[in-house]
């Protein structure tokens, strides 16, 4: 069985993707080739794709329209329900995906930066929207290597009261998928595309490498 299919039948709360669209950005996300104003768009544009599959189950309440031929019954999402969490500082590339989607959702930032010698993460910032515990939270980070910054983050929302939080990350070592899937079953995490391993640095193999510094043009590749 293929390590996705195995992945998700293991952990009901686990969704890998497996759509043409995201297999071809991927791939050019991951070449390093591809320059930071490419690599900005391609990762908001799985994003947007990603945020369709995600939000698949988001609650729709009625409202009446009035067509021009007569009033009817319809379904909207609540603008105000949802909240946009990039995980600092390669989540922020993700925030404009969603907005194309949902242009009045809340953003609120937590900042997790791994140690370069551990990989253990630490967090040094923190700001949420008000009322952050009733919102359907979408946490999103490009990257799921060991599950450490994710699972930080995650008991950051948790301790906030936040109940409904769905993961979202571009690519994931199968590691990650576990410590986070096992450490939080009430969270859906989901994943465009699943990578083999991790190297002994703790980066994603193949990968695409730092994903932050390929954002922001930090380092050369
Ligand atoms: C990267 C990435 C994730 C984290 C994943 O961030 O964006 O936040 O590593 O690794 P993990 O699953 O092992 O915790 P990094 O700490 O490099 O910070 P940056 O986004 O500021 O570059
Ligand atoms: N963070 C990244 O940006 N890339 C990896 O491969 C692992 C962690």
């Amino acid at each position: 069985m293929e390590k996705s299919q195995e992945l998700m039948q293991r952990y009901n709360n686990v969704f890998i993707f497996e759509h043409p669209l995201i297999k071809h950005k991927v791939s050019i996300l991951r070449d390093k080739k591809t320059k930071m104003k490419d690599f900005r768009e391609l990762v908001e544009e799985i994003t947007t794709v990603m945020t369709y599959e995600s939000m698949r189950d988001i609650p729709l309440h009625p409202v009446k329209v009035q067509t021009p031929l007569e009033e009817c019954i319809q379904y909207r999402i609540d603008d105000d329900s949802i909240a946009i969490i990039p995980i600092l500082r390669a989540g922020l590339g993700m925030v404009n995906g969603i907005h194309v989607v949902f242009p009045t959702a809340k953003v609120g930032h937590i900042g997790m930066a791994r140690d370069e010698e551990t990989a253990i993460p630490y967090e040094y910032y923190c700001k949420f929207p008000d009322d952050i515990e009733k919102k359907t939270v979408l946490l999103v980070d490009p990257m799921l290597a060991t599950g450490g910054s994710a699972n930080d983050a995650l008991a950051v929302l948790k301790k906030h009261g936040c109940t409904d939080i769905r993961f979202m990350c571009i690519i994931a070592a199968p590691e990650g998928i576990q410590a986070v899937a096992e450490k939080n079953p009430d969270v859906k995490i989901y994943v465009s595309t699943l990578d083999r391993c991790l190297n002994d640095k703790c980066y994603i193999l193949p990968g695409l490498g730092d994903a932050g510094d390929r954002l922001y043009g930090t380092k050369q590749l």
